[in-house]
């Protein structure tokens, strides 16, 4: 937006939505991460009605510079013409059949081509998917059960069993998450250990020697690890005859146009790839070598729409333009961007803050002792009425360009003014109007 553009007044329609939402589905929203209560509920939007480049349109008519990028799965930019045009002339062709299509192969041959650990590929629909698609693998080949991991790895039974031991999944995904539904049963098979921490995990491969059939871990997250962290869980899994996954999901293309690996210079066993892999059409894959993935031929893993070629064609086209118009370094460069001018505004209006982080996913982390939760709330609160969706972190496409950064940090300049003065005249619980901003995704700051 610029200086004199009328502030966002209102969403009001976007919370009738939600109110009757509510009613009819449980939960209100399919993803938490799409809930209002993330943001600032009331003033930020919760509907959306159309989306193009790197701006939506609520169905309130307010338009909105979008920082979370489809929660990270479109990298290319909403609405991409040349991924929608390759959609579009696969739909002509019928979407799904009897039979196989061609373009499985196809793009089985181009992650192989890319991904340093792909030797053979399985597809899924969506990141928690996939990631049970590996954890079937995983145990399948080594016939053993314990999961040791690190990070946030959806919605499965596999995973949520960490919680029936209260509170091992705080620091991963985030506090307070009951496995209601999940079988007691399935207590003690899966067993977290920090990021960053090479002791912690041998003491727990020792431990657990007899019956772990792998590590599963996001191998960044928002800052790079300890130099030699990630050879190191390398070489501890091959101590203990394990498997290493990646969950390449969150981080995706971004980091380079053939995912984590050639960047920290490991070969995992399995990675596991969904969301940015296909712009926003829903996709997911599970690569790895072939000892690790053969096996699974012998195995019950099996899907209808797992073949569906609409995922498929947008992950081939996705992948092919990523390389083409070279958009990893324009993504790169945004954020070395938004780095340094949020950071020079912060110390101009002397905040107690830092904007930091991998390039492709930066952050802004207040580090004030109390109302941290108050804070960030007037942040995206200030930044939606000046129409800027945004949470805590910057989740950059190829479509941001020159416009959304100027307006960006016009926005960011404006809100850091009223935080100042809030801080300055002790206003903060007279400036938040909703209430305060519920605990996000820890995983995403470190
Ligand atoms: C690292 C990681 N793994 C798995 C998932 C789950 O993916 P999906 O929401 O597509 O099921 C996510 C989603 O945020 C993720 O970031």
């Amino acid at each position: 937006m610029h200086k004199d553009d009328p502030l966002v007044t209102s969403v009001s329609k976007s919370m009738e939505l939600y109110n009757q939402a509510s009613k009819l589905i449980p939960g209100a929203t399919q993803l938490i991460s799409r809930r209002p209560t993330r943001y600032a509920y009331g003033i930020t939007p919760a509907y959306a009605s159309s989306a193009r480049g790197a701006r939506f349109t609520d169905v309130d008519g307010n338009r909105f510079i979008d920082w979370v990028s489809g929660i990270g799965a479109v990298i290319l930019g909403y609405c991409d013409s040349v991924v929608d045009e390759s959609v579009k002339r696969q739909i002509d062709l019928g979407t799904m059949y009897s039979v196989s299509h061609p373009i499985e192969i196809e793009l089985a041959e181009l992650l192989i081509k890319r991904i340093p650990c792909a030797e053979m590929v399985r597809f899924a629909k969506g990141g928690g998917d996939a990631c049970a698609v590996a954890i079937r693998i995983a145990r399948g080949t080594t016939g053993r059960n314990k999961i040791l991991f690190s990070g946030y790895h959806g919605w499965h039974d596999w995973y949520l069993a960490a919680n029936h031991k209260s509170g091992e999944l705080d620091s991963h995904l985030f506090p307070g998450i009951d496995p209601i539904g999940v079988p007691v049963e399935l207590s003690g098979t899966v067993l977290p250990f920090p990021y960053d921490d090479l002791d912690f995990l041998e003491t727990l491969l020792e431990d657990n020697r007899e019956d772990t059939a792998a590590i599963i871990m996001e191998p960044l997250r928002s800052e790079f690890p300890s130099e030699g962290y990630l050879s190191g869980v390398r070489q501890l899994a091959d101590k203990f005859d394990v498997l290493l996954i990646f969950d390449e999901v969150s981080t995706g293309f971004r980091p380079t146009d053939s995912g984590v690996q050639p960047l920290v210079g490991v070969t995992p066993d399995m990675a596991v790839f969904a969301k940015s892999l296909s712009n926003g059409y829903p996709m997911g894959a599970v690569v790895g070598t072939r000892k690790a993935m053969q096996p699974a031929a012998q195995m019950f893993i099996s899907s209808t729409y797992w073949s569906d070629t609409i995922g498929i064609r947008a992950a081939i086209t996705t992948l092919e333009e990523l390389s083409i118009r070279n958009s990893v370094s324009t993504i790169h460069n945004t954020g070395q961007i938004l780095k340094t001018e949020i950071s020079q505004l912060l110390q101009k209006y002397s905040l107690p803050a830092v904007c930091d982080g991998v390039d492709w996913h930066p952050y802004l982390r207040f580090h004030t002792e109390d109302n941290i939760q108050l804070i960030n709330t007037l942040y995206i609160q200030e930044m939606a009425k000046r129409s800027v969706h945004t949470g805590m972190s910057f989740y950059i496409n190829e479509s941001h360009g020159e416009s959304e950064l100027s307006e960006t940090l016009g926005a960011v300049e404006a809100v850091f003014t009223i935080l100042r003065k809030a801080l300055d005249n002790g206003q903060l619980h007279d400036l938040v109007e909703t209430i305060p901003q519920t605990d996000g995704f820890r995983r995403l700051v470190r």
